[in-house]
C-alpha cells in the first residue's frame, strides 16, 4: 500500500470540518491521514476532539508572540515539519496569514470558506447573502494565496436559501455541505501530488 498524504488541519475553534476530515481518513481507500491537528488557541474544542480521536493535538499558542504573526507561523512551520506534514488543511482558522507561511506552503495548503467565492469572502457570509437576498449559498475549497479567501478554486457546493431562513438555518444547511465537500476536495487535490 502507498503511504498516504499526511495532513495538518489548522483551527481556532470547534472543529466540525476538522472532524469531518478525520472521519474520511478512517476509509480504507482513503488518500491522506490526518497526522495532527494544530491550533493558535488553547481553548479551541477541537483539540479535545482530535485527541480521543487519537490524533496528535497541538496548541502553537499565538499570545507569547504578540503581534509577531510570522514568528508565531515560524513556530507553526517547525512544528509541521518536525512531523513530516505534506499538506494543511485550514478549517475554521480565525487568523489572517502573512506571506511567510503562504509562501512556505504554496499549492500544499488549502481553506475552506462558507461562501460561493468570490462572492462574499471575510467574515459574516450568511448574513451578508441574506442581506443581498441571494436565492443561493454554498462553500468553497480554494487553494490558500496571499489574498484573503482568493486563491484558485478546488471545489464548491450549492445549497438553496428558502423562505423564512435566518443565519443560524442557513449556517447549519451549509455546513453540512462544508464536511462533505472538504473531505471529498481534499481526497482528490492529494491523489494530483506527487
Ligand atoms: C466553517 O464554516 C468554515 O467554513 C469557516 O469557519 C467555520 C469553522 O467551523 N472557515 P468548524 O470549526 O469547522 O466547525
Amino acid at each position: 500500500m502507498t503511504a498516504r498524504t499526511k495532513v495538518a488541519v489548522l483551527i481556532s475553534g470547534r472543529g466540525s470540518n476538522m472532524e469531518a476530515l478525520v472521519r474520511a481518513a478512517y476509509a480504507a481507500d482513503c488518500p491522506f491521514e490526518v497526522s495532527l491537528v494544530l491550533a493558535n488557541r488553547p481553548d479551541a474544542g477541537g483539540l479535545a476532539t482530535a485527541a480521543e480521536a487519537g490524533i496528535e493535538a497541538l496548541c502553537v499558542d499565538q499570545k507569547p508572540f504578540g503581534k509577531d504573526r510570522e514568528a508565531h507561523e515560524r513556530a507553526i512551520d517547525a512544528a509541521l515539519r518536525a512531523r513530516g506534514v505534506q499538506v494543511i488543511a485550514l478549517a475554521g482558522y480565525m487568523r489572517i496569514l502573512t506571506p511567510f507561511l503562504v509562501d512556505a506552503w504554496q499549492g500544499r495548503m488549502l481553506n475552506i470558506h462558507p461562501s460561493l467565492l468570490p462572492k462574499f469572502p471575510g467574515l459574516d457570509t450568511h448574513a451578508r447573502a441574506l442581506a443581498a437576498g441571494e436565492a443561493e449559498a454554498g462553500c468553497t475549497v480554494h487553494l490558500v494565496t496571499a489574498g484573503v479567501d482568493e486563491g484558485p478554486v478546488l471545489g464548491q457546493a450549492r445549497v438553496p436559501i428558502l423562505p423564512g431562513d435566518d443565519e443560524h438555518a442557513l449556517s447549519q444547511r451549509v455546513l453540512e455541505q462544508e464536511h462533505r465537500l472538504y473531505a471529498a476536495t481534499l481526497a482528490d487535490f492529494v491523489r494530483t501530488l506527487d
